[in-house]
């Protein structure tokens, strides 16, 4: 049995996957907020529950899921990863450069699996845009887009779901309270997962001014161009100011032999063209994506009721089980801790681009053993 305890309790996204899994259990909550606690554990039936994640730590859990605010993640995931549990970590993987170094050393060194829950990657949509790619039914990919559409401003007192006390919430400062792209996995992830094989090797950052809210260091709107190792590029926007209507799975992929893009409209239909079944450019039609249904992997298919309503289509299952097969039988993670750390990377680097007049950032090369030397943001 594989015993699991999750930290940061209000979302509880992957509790679902967890319950739904044979031979898992979740036997610890931790929280600081004792009343969200409480009811968590009671709501779910959890056997123990911990206000100090030390203390969680020492119990006998074999792996934590890490659902605090982003600036815990890396602290928490070194001392889990310390005291030999296995780690999926919300996103971002981390908030400063030097912390990303010093999660990947101590993931090489623990020898536990380390895994990023970057959930968009896991979106039916963008599952089946990745076997569209790797069937070859786009041609070769080289221009991909995400944005993040959403205004968060309401999220930055805790006047929200199980937070009523009025306080300032962490997003005040770790995300509207940066510059540059600092969310950016939502958009980058689920692009690069199509750009397989490929790396982030230089950023730029660029961005509209502050019109809407002076008291914010985050730009209304931030578009930040990622140019990958075989010169191909992918484009972010992340607006978190403007007031509009929220998307935040806006993506798209061009390839030799074919497009697809999302609706600018959330929850409508992405859009499909393939050159092969309609080759005149001057009169080509649009197909729904949902026309390819048939490519979308085996398990989302064949999802049971129980994996759907876990979330996200069956995203949110696949997640955790994905996480608890790297544990159990050794897979990869689907987003390793190299992945993650260059997708967090973006933001730490746009922040550096688009307060030097949006100059070009190189992307360090994570990957294991990384020399010392290299452990440096280049110009
Ligand atoms: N993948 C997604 O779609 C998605 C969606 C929402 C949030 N997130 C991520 O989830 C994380 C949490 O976001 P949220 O909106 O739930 O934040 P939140 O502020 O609403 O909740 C965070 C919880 O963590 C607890 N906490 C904070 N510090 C703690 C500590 N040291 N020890 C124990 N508990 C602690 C707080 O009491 C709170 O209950 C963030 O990293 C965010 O980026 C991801």
């Amino acid at each position: 049995m594989l015993k699991v305890g999750i930290v940061g309790v209000r979302g509880l996204s992957t509790i679902a996957g967890f319950h739904a899994l044979k031979d898992v259990e979740v036997t610890a909550l931790c929280d600081l907020d004792d009343a969200l606690l409480r009811n968590q554990k009671e709501k779910y039936g959890i056997p123990h529950a911990y206000r100090i994640f030390d203390d969680m730590l020492e119990s006998d859990i074999d792996a934590v899921v890490i659902g605090t605010p982003m600036q815990c993640h890396v602290p928490q995931a070194i001392a889990a990863l310390q005291a030999g549990k296995h780690v999926l970590s919300e996103v971002t993987a981390g908030v400063t450069m030097d912390e990303l170094w010093w999660l990947i050393e101590n993931v090489e060194q623990s020898g536990k699996v380390y895994m990023m829950a970057e959930n968009y990657c896991y979106m039916p949509d963008n599952q089946l845009v990745l076997s569209l790619v790797r069937a070859g039914i786009l041609g070769d990919v080289y221009y991909g887009e995400g944005e993040y559409l959403h205004n968060l401003q309401s999220l930055m007192t805790y006047n929200y779901g199980a937070h009523q006390n009025g306080k300032t919430s962490w997003r005040k400062y770790w995300q509207m309270g940066k510059h540059g792209a600092y969310y950016p996995t939502h958009s980058i992830g689920p692009v690069m997962q199509w750009f397989e094989g490929d790396r982030i090797e230089s950023v730029s950052c660029f961005g509209s001014g502050r019109h809407c809210d002076f008291d914010l260091r985050q730009e209304d709107t931030t578009v930040t161009m990622c140019r990958l190792a075989s010169g191909k590029l992918a484009r972010v926007r992340l607006d978190a100011v403007s007031p509009r209507p929220h998307q935040m799975t806006y993506y798209s992929i061009q390839g030799t032999k074919g497009v697809v893009e999302s609706s600018r409209v959330a929850g409508q239909e992405s859009k499909i063209w393939v050159k092969d079944m309609d080759p005149s450019v001057d009169e080509a039609k649009w197909r729904s994506l949902a026309e390819f249904k048939e490519y979308l992997p085996k398990r989302y298919l064949d999802a049971t009721e129980d994996q759907r309503n876990s979330g996200h289509g069956g995203g949110d299952f696949f997640i955790v089980e994905d996480f608890v097969k790297a544990i159990t039988e050794g897979i990869h993670p689907t987003v390793d801790v190299y992945q993650a750390c260059e997708w967090t990377a973006v933001a730490l680097l746009s922040e550096l681009s688009i307060t030097n007049r949006s100059r070009t950032m190189d992307m360090p090369h994570f990957r294991k053993n990384m020399p010392y030397e290299e452990q440096i943001i280049r110009l």
